[in-house]
């Protein structure tokens, strides 16, 4: 499932969140890339332990908790701690390539599966021309510029490029997640269903013997399918 989840984080944080990174030591994205995704990256990101990067993580986190549907549809077991990119003139793109199937976290704090790969734009499209996400699935290519403050969420087993930017610079989040149901269509049922719920709750109450009976019926399959 590709999906848009709007305002994670507030007008007011992705301007703090660019003030810090503003003044950031960014350095070249290739340092941290594997040796096929290193032929097609081609941007910056900042380092993993700075401290602007752990400022700007918490923001984020934060953002996440608080976002319903965003917890609705990734149902996350563990969240990567979020890394920063940044395209723009000389270094501008990032080719087709697929991401690892596993994220080592640093010091040995353990391992993140990535079911889930997870871009929040923290520019305005407005600021720059290009860098549009582009993800293939079956359906075909998606193509992804979001607003700043809004997340977009894919598979992780989907191939996908950030386009070159042709003006201006292009300034996001990227972290991972791994999803306490592993499988994309049981994930995507159960989010379909909890939809349908809050518009069954919303138009006939909590206690209407329906909304109760479904939203039971949502908890046992959410317990047949998770891994706590
Ligand atoms: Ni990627």
């Amino acid at each position: 499932m590709l999906l848009n989840v709007h305002a994670v984080l507030t007008p007011d944080e992705v301007r703090a969140a660019r003030d810090v990174l503003a003044a950031a030591p960014w350095g070249d994205g290739r340092a941290t890339a594997g040796t096929q995704s290193a032929q097609a990256k081609n941007n910056e990101q900042l380092p993993e332990d700075c401290e602007a990067t752990r400022t700007v993580q918490q923001l984020l986190l934060r953002g996440l908790e608080r976002h319903q549907l965003f917890f609705s549809a990734a149902l996350p077991k563990q969240i990567s701690p979020p890394l920063f990119n940044r395209y723009g003139g000389s270094a501008n793109s990032f080719g087709n390539h697929v991401d690892s199937a596993v994220r080592y976290l640093r010091n040995g704090a353990g391992r993140v599966r990535t079911d889930i790969s997870c871009t929040l734009f923290l520019s305005d499209p407005a600021e720059y021309d290009g860098g549009e996400l582009m993800v293939e699935d079956t359906f075909g290519e998606h193509r992804v510029k979001l607003a700043a403050g809004d997340l977009v969420l894919y598979p992780g087993t989907s191939v996908h490029r950030v386009e070159p930017v042709t003006r201006g610079h292009r300034v996001a989040s990227y972290f991972w997640i791994q999803s306490m149901v592993r499988s994309d269509e049981q994930r995507r049922l159960l989010f379909d269903m909890d939809n349908h719920l809050r518009h069954l709750r919303s138009n006939y109450g909590e206690t209407d013997p329906g909304v109760i009976g479904l939203t039971s019926t949502y908890h046992n399959l959410l317990r047949m399918w998770l891994d706590v």
